[in-house]
């Protein structure tokens, strides 16, 4: 029998870049007031949220996966001819065909990447995160970018007060590469099916429910055990995080899963939500620039991520910042 050969894969993989794109429309909570019965009190009180952009015509899917994914190829020192895979993680592609994957990595200069998109809700980035992770270190691309980008204001409501107060728009982007030393631990990875309809655009329609009560209870509960075996798979500890940065849903769920793993003040915790809402696939890496361009987050820090969302889907694991 004629054996397969396999390719030569790389002993860890690592972020080598960061980048993303923040839409230049501010909302702020009384904007919304203006049209849905709500108030600023209420939305900083049960979701933390202050303001979040909405992108404009002109800041599509594609621009902002541009604008993001070319900072992060810039901060990792490589040229888009390095680049052999291109992930766009993504639950609001308005239109299915063609993915924009391809037209990304085109528009970058990337020359005939593998390049695909990837649903997996608000756990988007952190699931493409791993599949590029473990194509690296099989051998099957060199470096990789992906990317998480957002426009929820599209299959929003706007005037829907329980779901048009908190998702946003944006995008984030890392490059990865190999590595000697593994820069990103084993996913802890999964999904709740049974609570397929807890955030959906149900058929027929063209804007998203969602069942906040039962997402809030799921995420407080169910989640801090996967923040726990991302630790545990990579071999780390709670002592040995420097930053953590789940998904920016609402900021008493960040609270509380920072409290659970007792996270003290040695420990710096992502609040991007305030400024950004909740911009699904795009919010990890939205809230890393945002603490590495202020300074809180370094070079070489240990963050512990998470993302998780519709499906109901979630994926968490430890990295090494660039
Ligand atoms: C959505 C969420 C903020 C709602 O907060 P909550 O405390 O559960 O609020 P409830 O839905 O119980 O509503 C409480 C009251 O506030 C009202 N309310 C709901 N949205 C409101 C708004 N935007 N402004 C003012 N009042 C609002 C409700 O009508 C209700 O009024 P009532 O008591 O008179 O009936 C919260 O459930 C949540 O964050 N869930 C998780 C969602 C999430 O993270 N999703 C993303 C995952 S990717």
């Amino acid at each position: 029998m004629t054996t397969i050969k396999l390719r030569e894969g790389a002993p860890g993989a690592s972020i080598l870049g960061l980048g993303s794109y923040r839409p230049r429309r501010r909302v702020t909570n009384d904007e919304l007031a203006q049209v849905m019965d709500t108030n600023d009190e209420w939305i900083q009180s049960r979701v933390g949220i202050a303001e979040r952009r909405w992108a404009s015509e002109d800041e599509t899917l594609v621009d902002m996966s541009i604008a993001a994914g070319g900072k992060a190829l810039a901060a990792s020192g490589l040229a888009p001819d390095q680049i052999d895979l291109v992930i766009v993680a993504s639950a609001s592609l308005t239109a299915p065909i063609p993915g924009i994957g391809p037209q990304v990595a085109h528009r970058l200069g990337i020359p005939r990447p593998g390049a695909f998109d990837l649903n997996a809700g608000c756990a988007g980035f952190c699931y493409a995160l791993s599949v590029a992770n473990d194509a690296i270190r099989t051998g099957e691309a060199t470096n990789v970018l992906v990317v998480g980008v957002e426009r929820l204001s599209d299959v929003t409501d706007q005037t829907d007060r329980s779901t048009a107060v908190i998702f946003a728009d944006g995008a984030g982007a890392a490059v990865l590469g190999p590595t000697d030393e593994p820069g990103i631990g084993p996913v802890a990875w999964g999904s709740d099916g049974d609570q397929y309809t807890a955030i959906e655009i149900a058929a027929g329609r063209s804007t998203m429910t969602m069942a906040g009560q039962a997402v809030y209870r799921w995420a407080t509960t169910k989640l801090t055990q996967t923040l726990i075996e991302a630790m545990e798979k990579a071999g780390v500890t709670a002592a040995d995080i420097d930053v953590f940065a789940p998904h920016q849903a609402n900021l008493r769920i960040i609270e509380s899963m920072a409290k659970k793993l007792g996270f003290g003040e040695d420990t710096v915790i992502a609040r991007d939500v305030v400024l950004s809402g909740n911009t699904s696939a795009a919010s990890v890496p939205l809230a890393l620039t945002a603490l590495m361009e202020s300074g809180e987050a370094k070079s070489g820090d240990l963050a512990l991520v998470l993302g998780y969302g519709a499906g109901l889907t979630f994926a968490g694991q430890v990295l090494r910042l660039p």
